[in-house]
């Protein structure tokens, strides 16, 4: 295959199909048991396989040549994209086909941005040489385990790493075990009294029957602000529940013992929530509380100030176990339980780092308050902050254990290599550990288990939390961990080949000119994601665990940041228009890279992960001025649906890959009025014939026909006006959105462009929001696009949301089309205002509700109104019509189509008598 010949992402893909199976991976728990590498370790922005898979494929082999090979595309990708029964059904014909298209000879496949290695992991799997580059050195490690180590050691980093991983977690069971004792079962003789020694290091247990702690929950404490009585505490906890299943209701009393001055927690169960008598959410809000003992208010600034001067506590609220036989967990009173004192276990860290010379993570925690790190505004500024002392002696008892493991592999004469790869998967499988063992986990009732920390992409503050014993066989189990890490190594192993893994700045590439046939990244978005702070949390365990084995990435105190391509304020002196600068000079810098390592006329993949396409400007800029030509664009769902707003909201694609092309020939300029428009025009016409063809539809549609569109404009290095003036991106991408725009409209009213030239802007509006969006609501930035790309204004004056008649409802960020059965009882619908036309799509409302309400009064409505009977027609036949009925994701049973959908089926079978014979007696255009 030619370089430059065209690819089949370039021409098709099956875009519902792959995003079904993203979906499938996402929420799939079955994908757990096949080694998924999302399991290793946490990363951010993790793409689904199925996506980088696709695209992947897309990339490297021909576009088909007939719309029947096309057609066969759909269910090859879809079987290419999924997992069955451990295996994928078109692997091999696949890696036979990328083959071929390269000339016998693997393909090389460069991503400057790695991250969690999704899609180099897919390159190798697909049989082609893989690089991958990556700034951070958490990201780092991840990434040689899942694309080097596995595929170097195969069933030998296994095997070690199961005999080693058992060891250091049995060694270090045997040395903080009794951290963890069992509980007498009630059943048995007598409460406990004080913490004993119960485990050995044979894993003998002193209280055999009793019953296995999994997690203690603690809420927070402060003084009492109380200026007389001063000397309780408050406690901060927000919430109680600790089962919420239909059926099984359990939460935490909260009791006031005014004698002891002290809040007792009282563990009630009950069938149903009204059963337990009391709210378990009615407690702190963001921190502010009253005194359940004398009243007191608490105020957050409060709260804040404990924490700076280091008063913030922490009380018992109660300990999950499991039951004694095994099945289902029991919620116990915290008298129950065995916790040792915090004194002692302090002393034992100390002795610890004596020992062996490590320290606690003393760093310091980021301490801006712009990316979504709140802890240190109560106090929390070290990273050590956020464990408990147990957390803390836990976690560097299994930073000894694995530094002595290497050493003992080293010293039984394990390969150096091989060695240096067990002990990095043991410190990623404890990173698994640290992440749930933080004083930020909560409890989450849900599911009866411990969330982790980074259960979003930020460090919040936390008012009440679960801390898990990571031997309990539970959430946060280390021997669970231990199970994945394996699983994850068969899978990696068999992806074939080691790719090649560097780490270094994309604005520095290591290779040689024209090395690469394709590139396919994931770049950083703005202020999306801020991976180096995230990730120093990370940090500064594998710096303890395994940092002095990869001395020339684990100097810094934390992650580097001066190259990280991110737009944070504080790191430009709190100036977010110099932070978005700064991003975007060297965003294009890397691109500029990348082409440059790029083979002529080589294809880059680059996913662009948002809904809307409101910030393409930057990306297609910097492409486009780092020598890229953008030839298509493909919006994949790669992320988890949102189940609970999913059915209001509209289903966007979460991600939209750009195809883009290295410009050969630099430095040309393209006229816009002779060469780039007619282009433009001459492109979309033709993408938005074939995708409707290919039963593409919706919002879907759009995209991709403005993808192909922006290839009319990045031709060319500058675009003139005929002014001489420079266009900008901004102006030509509103401009091919207005012309996509037009072009579907067309082929959904079937009339040509001139037709719609007729119709008036809000009800072109409406027809297309309909088309794109269905029944539902949608995020205010993209319906804005749509109106702006029409002509129209959502809100201010004179705007679709305002009034009189409104046509669209806007609901704090999201915005709902306004159907007939909302508008159609209003008298002045659809009658002429002041002099002017009533819109079309008032006087079709205004007529539907009419038919359906008091059919007498239609003749006297349009004569009133005089619509032009044609255009009303072919606006009724559009909203009625087949395409809108699928953009909405219904079929075209009755049951499936919408109220509108039903009384337009309605109106339109009796047109002729109910609107055209009128409008002829009543003197109008029929
Ligand atoms: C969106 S993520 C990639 C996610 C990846 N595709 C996956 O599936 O896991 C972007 C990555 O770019 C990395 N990054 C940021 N600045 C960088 C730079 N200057 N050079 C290389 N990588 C950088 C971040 O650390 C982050 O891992």
């Amino acid at each position: 295959m030619e370089a430059s010949e065209r690819r089949l992402i370039e021409d098709y893909l099956p875009v519902l199909g792959i995003s079904a199976e993203c979906t499938r991976e996402k929420l799939g728990g079955h994908y757990l048991s096949q080694g998924q590498p999302r399991n290793l370790h946490l990363w951010w922005a993790r793409r689904p396989l199925a996506a980088a898979r696709a695209a992947v494929y897309a990339t490297l082999v021909p576009a088909p040549a007939t719309d029947a090979q096309r057609k066969s595309l759909d269910v090859f990708l879809k079987e290419l994209c999924r997992w069955d029964k451990d295996r994928i059904a078109r692997l091999d014909e696949a890696r036979r086909q990328i083959l071929e298209a390269a000339g016998g000879r693997p393909p090389k496949i460069l991503d400057p941005f790695a991250g969690g290695g999704a899609i180099p992991l897919e390159a190798l799997r697909l049989g082609c040489d893989a690089t991958a580059l990556e700034l951070n050195p958490v990201a780092y490690l991840i990434e040689l385990c899942t694309l080097v180590y596995p595929q170097q050691f195969g069933a030998r980093l296994r095997d070690e790493l199961a005999r080693w991983g058992t060891r250091v977690i049995e060694r270090v069971r045997a040395e903080v075990g009794d951290l963890y004792p069992r509980i007498p079962d009630a059943a048995g003789k007598g409460r406990a009294r004080r913490p004993a020694r119960q485990l050995d290091w044979e894993g003998k247990e002193a209280e055999p029957d009793g019953l296995t702690p999994i997690a203690y929950l603690w809420t927070r404490t402060v003084p009492c602000p109380n200026p007389v009585q001063r000397t309780h505490v408050v406690p901060l906890v927000r919430q109680t529940w600790l089962v919420r299943k239909k059926g099984r209701y359990v939460a935490l009393r909260v009791i006031p013992d005014r004698q002891a001055m002290q809040v007792r927690f009282e563990v009630v169960s009950a069938t149903s929530e009204g059963g337990l008598g009391f709210d378990p959410a009615a407690f702190s809000k963001r921190g502010e509380a009253t005194c359940p003992l004398c009243n007191t208010a608490v105020s957050s600034e409060y709260v804040k100030q404990q924490g700076k001067t280091g008063r913030m506590g922490r009380q018992l609220m109660a300990v999950v176990a499991w039951r004694p036989d095994g099945r289902g967990k029991v919620y116990l009173e915290p008298d129950r339980a065995l916790v040792p004192d915090d004194g002692d276990v302090l002393r034992r860290v100390e002795k610890l780092c004596a020992e062996t010379g490590l320290t606690p993570p003393d760093e310091p925690i980021q301490d801006q308050d712009t990316m979504n790190i709140k802890v240190p505004l109560y106090g929390l500024t070290r990273f050590r902050d956020l464990f408990t002392p147990r957390q803390l002696l836990t976690l560097l008892t299994f930073v000894k254990h694995i530094r002595r493991a290497h050493e003992e592999m080293v010293g039984a004469g394990v390969d150096a290599e091989l060695a240096r790869a067990v002990a990095t998967y043991l410190a990623l499988i404890l990173d698994r550990v640290v992440d749930r063992s933080t004083s930020l986990c909560h409890w989450d009732w849900s599911w009866e288990g411990t969330s982790n920390t980074y259960a979003r992409q930020a460090l919040p503050m936390v008012w009440d939390f679960s801390e898990t014993n990571p031997f309990g066989g539970s959430s946060g189990d280390a021997a669970e961990f231990l199970r994945h890490a394996l699983l994850v190594i068969d899978h990696c192993a068999a992806a074939g080949r080691p790719a090649r893994v560097d780490r270094g700045s994309a604005t520095r590439l290591p290779y040689a000119d024209a090395t690469f046939d394709a590139g396919g990244t994931d770049p950083p978005y703005y202020d999306n994601i801020s991976y180096a702070d995230l990730s120093d949390f990370f940090y500064v365990w594998l710096k303890r665990s395994v940092g002095h084995l990869y001395p020339e990435h684990f100097t810094g105190e934390l992650t580097p940041k001066r190259a990280e391509i991110v737009a944070v304020p504080y790191r430009h002196g709190d100036d977010k228009a110099r932070a978005r600068r700064a991003y975007e000079a060297l965003m294009e810098e890397a691109l500029r890279e990348c082409r440059r390592v790029l083979k002529p006329a080589a294809p880059l993949v680059a996913v662009y992960a948002h809904k809307t396409t409101a910030g393409w400007a930057t990306l297609i800029k910097a492409l486009r001025q780092a020598g890229f030509v953008v030839t298509e664009a493909w919006p994949l769902d790669t992320e988890m649906p949102d189940r609970v707003g999913q059915m209001q909201t509209a289903h966007l694609a979460s991600s939209i890959f750009i195809v883009a092309r290295r410009r050969e020939g630099d430095d040309t300029t393209g006229d816009y009025l002779h060469r780039v428009r007619p282009r433009l025009q001459a492109i979309v016409a033709e993408r938005v014939r074939t995708l409707f063809g290919l039963g593409i539809s919706g919002s879907d549609l759009v995209i991709a026909a403005v993808g192909a569109g922006l290839r009319a404009y990045t031709e060319y290095a500058r675009v003139e006006l005929p002014n001489g003036d420079e266009l900008d991106e901004e102006a030509f991408l509103d401009e091919v959105q207005r012309e996509v725009l037009e072009v579907v409209l067309a082929q959904v009213m079937r009339v040509d462009r001139a037709g719609v030239g007729a119709v008036d802007r809000p009800t072109r509006f409406y027809v297309l929001a309909r088309y794109e969006y269905g029944e539902a609501a949608v995020d205010f930035g993209e319906a804005n696009i749509l109106a702006k790309g029409l002509g129209v204004e959502l809100d201010g004056p004179g705007g679709l949301s305002e009034r009189p008649a409104p046509l669209v409802r806007k609901v704090k960020d999201t915005v709902a089309l306004l159907d007939y059965t909302a508008r159609g009882a209003d008298e002045a619908l659809g009658l002429p205002r002041d002099g002017a036309p009533p819109r079309l799509i008032d006087v079709l409302h205004r007529l539907l509700w009419l038919v359906e309400h008091t059919p007498a009064k239609v003749g006297e409505f349009l004569a009133a109104a005089q619509p032009d009977g044609g255009q009303l027609r072919l606006v009724a036949q559009a909203l009625a019509g087949q395409p809108l009925g699928r953009a909405a994701g219904r079929g075209d049973g009755p049951a499936e189509r919408t109220r509108e959908q039903q009384a337009l089926d309605r109106l339109l079978a009796s047109w002729r008598p109910v609107v055209e014979e009128t409008l002829f007696t009543r003197g109008g255009r029929p």
